[in-house]
């Protein structure tokens, strides 16, 4: 089978396509055909060992897993003796932060990781629910969203914000979102209230005051969206901060009955992947999908990916 390879950390020119031995599975694992994943930006931190904290999870001089991939979505091939809950044939999917190894043609699952794929929803879609759609769940679990509320969602259009901007939809509260000329009419479409250009306009400068803050591509810290917020309003970052201060900040303001932030970490798997199965099933949440690329073009993608500016999620297709 082929697969997408790196032995070192290291940008797109680190990975290698090869040839492996199909993998056989274990008592509670399923081989599984891939059929879709995204490149995604955990990939990406996968694959650099940036921020410095994802050596010492991957392996702190070179990563211990070598074969690519956080997600995927496919045909179950064949299951261990000890699998209960799914037979050859199942279309399946998953995603793991600290990697799967699926960015092959086959790969090797414990049952617990793995879900069943909604049926009206593609091998593409489902690949595409996973991991930005994760991360967004803990922003809207870690507060109570009341009816009336204003919520800023900057970078509305990454797999984090576009997938935010549909969970969030669902409750009774006023939208604003900033996106690039190119995506207003993408946000539109996702339910935002009031669109922000970042190209033309500072989201920080607005005279409007939001309950939530919500900045899902890390573009610009509490400090400055101080202002933008109400007198207990909450500010969530998809990233640490220019000096990993948001997570002190998380700490200290947790007391404070004025403005906080809230440092997301994420919730389990097994409560945030259940909540994206019952939003696909009821049509609620319908992944972005940018561009699609194959596996012997995973190279590209992953620099696509890694430039930052990506609209929604990157597909691999196998
Ligand atoms: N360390 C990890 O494991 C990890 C995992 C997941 C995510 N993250 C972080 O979470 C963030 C979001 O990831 P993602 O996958 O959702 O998206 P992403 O690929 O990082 O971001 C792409 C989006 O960012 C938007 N963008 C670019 N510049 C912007 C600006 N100045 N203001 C507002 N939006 C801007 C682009 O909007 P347009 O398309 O409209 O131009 C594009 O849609 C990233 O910063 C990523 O590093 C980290």
């Amino acid at each position: 089978m082929k697969v997408a390879v790196r032995r070192q950390y290291g940008d797109q020119d680190s990975i290698t396509i090869e040839n492996f031995p199909n993998p056989i599975p274990k008592e509670d694992e399923l081989l599984i055909q891939v059929k879709a994943s995204t490149v995604n930006r955990t990939d990406c931190a996968n694959l650099t060992g940036k921020p410095f904290i994802m050596k010492l999870m991957l392996g702190y001089s070179k990563p211990r897993k070598i074969i690519l991939g956080t997600d995927f979505a496919g045909e179950v091939i064949q299951t261990g003796s000890q699998v209960k809950s799914f037979n050859p044939g199942d279309r399946v999917f998953g995603f793991f932060d600290m990697g799967l190894e699926s960015q092959a043609e086959q790969v090797c699952i414990k049952e617990e990781l793995v879900y069943s794929i909604p049926e009206n929803i593609d091998f593409a879609l489902a690949a595409a629910a996973l991991e930005g759609a994760h991360y967004a769940y803990s922003f809207i679990h870690y507060v109570a969203i009341k009816p009336g509320q204003s919520m800023l969602i900057n970078g509305a259009t990454g797999a984090i914000g576009s997938a935010l901007l549909q969970f969030a939809r669902m409750f009774d509260i006023k939208i604003a979102a900033t996106c690039n000329t190119k995506n207003i009419e993408l946000i539109k479409s996702l339910g935002a209230d009031q669109i922000i250009d970042f190209t033309k306009e500072d989201f920080t400068q607005t005279s409007e005051k939001f309950d939530f803050v919500f900045d899902t591509v890390g573009k610009s810290t509490f400090g400055a969206c101080k202002p933008i917020l109400k007198e207990k309003g909450i500010y969530i970052s998809s990233e640490l901060g220019p000096h990993s201060q948001n997570v002190l900040f998380s700490l200290t303001s947790r007391f404070s009955k004025n403005k906080k932030v809230i440092f997301p970490i994420p919730f389990s798997l097994k409560k945030t992947i259940p909540y994206m199965i019952d939003l696909l099933e009821k049509g609620k949440f319908k992944p972005v999908i940018d561009q699609s690329f194959s596996l012997d073009e995973i190279s590209a993608a992953y620099k696509y990916v890694l430039s930052g500016q990506k609209t929604g999620n990157v597909i691999i297709n196998y």
